[in-house]
């Protein structure tokens, strides 16, 4: 067979994918999926709405899936995630009457999840994604205003790494958040991450998510972010790697010339340039660095498609819409 992402990246990190149990079954995905990829991460199957519905029913189907691939193929799997304010279902923050639990029950609620959910993939989940996204984007606060946050306090972020290091004390367990270029987030994060690190949380790296664009991050905003978090002690990994080819919202307007639906062979050049640029700094920082996942397969889907702009249609990944690989994949793997 020919040499695939994970065999050139042999050397440096692992090389994921975020898959869906549909990806899967058997057929070209599954096949390119084993091809190219050392390592998998469920993008939704193992978030707290999708596999744990309802307090006593736990969904496992789709989760199963995609581990027992992982397990027959020899495939690394990365766990996502016991605790985010995203995807989590409604009963989880109120009680039979609809009213808001109390501390006391969400904690009770947060440990049982976690326990059941880490228990069930003990040994086949090497590392999981404990607290996903807690930092604001914006202001001066550390902590994102969430029903978490609300209901528990501040040390909701502990008690999860606490609970996650019981249920599986062999697991790898990461902070994982976006926007971890901008100055001002990042360091907040940085402070939320010290201040685990000097109280003895049990936590062992931080996951970067890394929904980029062909004009962000600079090759010097990417390595302030690797170089800060690794000083920490942390192992860093890029959890949720894409290149989108339109500007962040915020810029929208200056480049509307841009916002086309179609991959033209400028956004190409581009994208193909910046992932160039984005593997050069991953490889220079090896030492750092213990994993690069890619957020989807092929462009056939993404979940930027319609999003954060309806009806626009992006190209973020390495594959096109065939399964083919693109000129970002040959400037990813020729060094
Ligand atoms: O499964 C339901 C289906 O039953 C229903 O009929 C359909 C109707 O909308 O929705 C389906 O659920 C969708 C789910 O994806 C599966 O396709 C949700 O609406 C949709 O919100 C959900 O989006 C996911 C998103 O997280 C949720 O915030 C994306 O697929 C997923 O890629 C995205 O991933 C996140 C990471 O977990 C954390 N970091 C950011 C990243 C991108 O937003």
């Amino acid at each position: 067979p020919e040499k695939g992402l994970k065999d050139y990246y042999k050397a440096y990190f692992p090389i994921g994918v975020a898959v869906s149990p549909r990806m899967v079954q058997p057929g070209p995905d599954a096949e390119l999926i084993k091809a190219q990829f050392n390592s998998m991460t469920p993008e939704n199957a193992m978030k707290m709405g999708p596999v744990h519905p309802e307090e006593n029913r736990y969904n496992w189907k789709d989760a199963d899936a995609i581990a027992d691939f992982a397990q027959q193929n020899n495939i690394k799997l990365r766990g996502h995630t016991l605790c985010w304010h995203n995807q989590t279902p409604r009963w989880f923050f109120t009680d039979s009457t609809g009213k808001t639990v109390s501390r006391e029950v969400l904690l009770a609620r947060l440990k049982q999840h976690i326990t059941d959910v880490m228990g069930r993939y003990k040994g086949k989940i090497y590392a999981w994604d404990v607290v996903n996204e807690a930092v604001p984007d914006t202001g001066t606060g550390i902590y994102r205003k969430s029903k978490f946050y609300e209901i528990i306090g501040e040390d909701y972020i502990e008690k999860a790494f606490q609970y996650a290091h019981e249920a599986d004390p062999s697991a790898q367990l990461f902070y994982n958040d976006y926007n971890t270029e901008n100055a001002s987030k990042r360091n907040r994060i940085y402070q939320l991450l010290k201040s685990l690190k000097d109280k003895k949380v049990p936590i062992n790296g931080v996951g970067l998510q890394a929904h980029w664009s062909i004009y962000e991050p600079t090759a010097q905003e990417l390595e302030e972010s690797i170089n800060k978090f690794a000083s920490l002690g942390l192992k860093v990994q890029f959890t949720e790697v894409d290149v989108s080819v339109y500007p962040k919202e915020h810029e929208r307007r200056a480049r509307r010339d841009t916002d086309k639906s179609e991959f033209t062979p400028d956004m190409a050049d581009k994208q193909a340039a910046h992932y160039k640029m984005l593997f050069e700094v991953f490889r220079k920082h090896r030492d750092k660095i213990t994993g690069v996942t890619f957020w989807n397969l092929t462009d056939r889907y993404s979940w930027l498609d319609n999003f954060p702009v309806p009806g626009r249609k992006d190209y973020p990944l390495l594959f096109d819409q065939n399964g083919q690989p693109k000129k970002a994949y040959e400037s990813v793997v020729k060094f």
